[in-house]
């Protein structure tokens, strides 16, 4: 959700900005906007819908500068619209600012500033705060000798008056050279290249422009200027920060000849698992091992329960969660939406580690759930793919999935990477409790062997190419699985319903009968997930079932099942994998499924409608 990007140095801004946004498109948007410093004023350029239609306005006016501000706006206070996108203008012009986040109070603070004269043009939070810091800045002295301190006492005035969240990148008319950057709740990061420095809202737009790279934490501010930078913490005053080495590289960002990324990050999995359990087998004593979990073997043997939260594909990796640590390590789990969670006032026991399961890093929900659990006195740990993101530093420790970018809205490969995190941590729990060496060497074994797997897996793709062509009309589908397949019945629902616009629906097999066996007719087909396993035999019943009611089936199954031909359309075949693993191959021909149908019914597979990477509102 909104993307912010900014440039101080002496290069053009302006093809930083378009380039830099064209990375964060990702992270879903409807309008677009940049502003350039030019002499004694701000060149602003705004579009509703894709960078291509911004780029296109530059095109034929350009702006050329070396200094500016640019972002991707996702609406939430006002519909997409020219006036809505950012840049906003502070003041008479004195300021321009860009804004991610949700500036709560924002009503009263436009009230108040209404009363002293400002006039707004738009219907978003973010004006406020640019009329805001304008006024702060009308109100702030100069210091002799410190050209940065009045614009800095500025906008620290402005975001102490914020309730909700920010990452904001502002401009000074009469600061041709003066960016300033502040952070709460909402990503920012800063590249620091030689004579000039880059803002972002993640590392994406400063590959092949810099190799280093500085995360700006919570109620941060940076000051930048061609010649350096400084960070301040609102409290500490200056902090010394940590530059560290850009780990993100152009193959990581580029589509690298696939058609979208999506089918790019389905690709991928067997690497990113690979990644996943890079250093963390240990084959002596049959475990897992993590570094980051920043808690002492005593209080890791000490645990008496699990939440594991997350919202979305994240929820439903949390899932798989519950099923692997309860039948690995024998500790009860809960697994909670995010976004209740953090309004509901369940009694944990002490004793309780709470999981934050997150791609991003950034979804609003899950960072609220796991600051409200931390401050009720619970450990709380992030497993995670993004490093340094507003849940990494805000959870005690944590593992990271180490799956490389996720551009694809629809998450594939840090799904996947999720589940065979939560099956180390199952392992390393139960290894700590009853898990035998023998179970536990088994355990390693088999996930060794994983990566092999999903790669066969992936060779079901032009099959099914050909069964998405049968079904792409279909108005709904129901997905069914059991046991460790009921999340993935879940899972390839909400990939067919975010990517396709089909209406698609997963539920635990068994509970079909209970109702969605309604819908059954010969226009509903149902996705059968039935890998042998010990709830084969049931799985099968209830094709049956869906068969004697003239429903058409897929079925994810095993290679040698012959019997399953009998009663589905289209059978799709996975390797055999022990039941614990099936998961995470088994979302494999789900996921290609819903890439071909969305792909034939003409979607934006990347960037589906209304949906965004990164859930940065409530
Ligand atoms: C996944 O395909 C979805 N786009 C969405 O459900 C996502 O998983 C959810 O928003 C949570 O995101 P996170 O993992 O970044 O926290």
């Amino acid at each position: 959700m909104c993307g912010i990007v900014g440039y101080v140095g002496s290069a053009d801004a302006c093809s930083f900005l378009v380039d830099g946004l064209r990375r964060l498109e990702y992270r879903g948007y409807d309008s677009s906007g940049i502003a350039i410093q030019v002499d004694d004023s701000f060149d602003v350029t705004r579009s509703v819908g894709r960078i291509d239609s911004l780029a296109g306005k530059l095109e034929a006016i350009p702006a050329k500068g070396s200094l500016g501000i640019g972002h991707t706006r996702w609406a939430t206070h006002g519909p997409a619209t020219e006036a809505n996108a950012h840049p906003h203008f502070g003041g008479d012009g004195e300021i321009v600012l860009v804004h991610n986040g949700v500036i709560e109070n924002f009503q009263p603070l436009k009230s108040e500033l209404k009363e002293k004269g400002y006039t707004f043009h738009s219907d978003t939070d973010s004006e406020v705060v640019a009329h805001l810091v304008a006024d702060c800045l009308r109100q702030t002295p100069e210091v002799s000798g410190q050209p940065n301190l009045r614009f800095l006492n500025a906008v620290q005035a402005a975001v102490r008056q914020l309730r909700g969240t920010y990452g904001l990148a502002i401009a000074f008319r009469d600061q041709p050279d003066l960016l300033i950057a502040a952070r709460f709740g909402s990503p920012l990061v800063i590249g620091v290249g030689r004579g000039e420095y880059f803002v972002s809202s993640d590392a994406s737009p400063l590959v092949g422009r810099t190799d280093r790279i500085v995360y700006l934490a919570d109620h941060q501010i940076a000051v930048l200027r061609p010649e350096g930078f400084s960070v301040l913490h609102h409290e500490q005053g200056k902090v010394r920060v940590d530059i560290q080495p850009l780990e993100v590289d152009d193959g990581d960002v580029s589509l690298e000849g696939y058609d979208h990324y999506m089918l790019k990050e389905i690709y991928e999995q067997p690497e990113s698992i690979r990644n996943a359990m890079r250093g963390r087998l240990d084959d002596q004593d049959a475990t897992a091992v993590f570094g980051g979990l920043n808690l002492t073997p005593q209080q890791l043997g000490n645990v008496e329960r699990i939440i594991l939260t997350g919202c979305g594909t994240s929820w439903h990796s949390a899932l798989v969660g519950e099923y692997l640590i309860e039948d690995l390590a024998r500790i009860p789990v809960c697994v909670e939406y995010a976004s209740e969670l953090r309004y509901r006032n369940p009694p944990i026991e002490k004793n309780t580690l709470v999981f934050g399961i997150t791609q991003s890093g950034e979804t609003a929900d899950t960072l609220a759930a796991l600051r409200e659990t931390k401050r009720k006195g619970h450990r709380t740990l992030a497993i995670c793919n993004v490093v340094a993101s507003s849940i990494a530093q805000a959870a005690d420790g944590g593992v990271y999935l180490h799956a490389g970018p996720e551009i694809g809205v629809a998450s594939t490969k840090a799904y996947t990477s999720q589940c065979c995190v939560l099956a180390m941590l199952a392992l390393y729990f139960g290894r700590m409790r009853h898990l035998s060496f023998e179970r536990g060497k088994a355990i390693i074994e088999d996930l060794k062997k994983l990566p092999g797997a999903v790669q066969e897996a992936l060779s079901c793709d032009l099959q099914v190419r050909e069964v998405a062509k049968k079904y792409q009309d279909a108005s709904n589908v129901l997905y069914l699985g059991r046991q460790f397949n009921f999340p993935t019945a879940l899972e390839g629902a909400l990939k067919l319903k975010e990517i396709s616009y089909i209406h698609a629906e997963g539920y635990p097999a068994a509970e079909m009968k209970h109702g969605p066996i309604a819908l059954v007719d010969e226009a509903t087909p149902s996705v059968f997930i039935v890998p042998h396993g010990t709830t084969y035999d049931k799985v099968i019943a209830n094709m049956e079932e869906v068969k004697a009611r003239g429903g058409p089936i897929i079925a994810i199954a095993s290679r040698q099942d012959a019997h399953v031909d009998s009663l589905a359309d289209d059978v799709i075949r996975v390797p055999h994998v022990p039941e614990f693993l099936q998961p995470i191959l088994s979302v494999v021909p789900l996921q290609l499924l819903s890439y071909h149908i969305a792909l034939l019914r003409g979607c934006d597979v990347d960037k589906p409608r209304n949906l965004a990477k990164s859930v940065t509102v409530e």
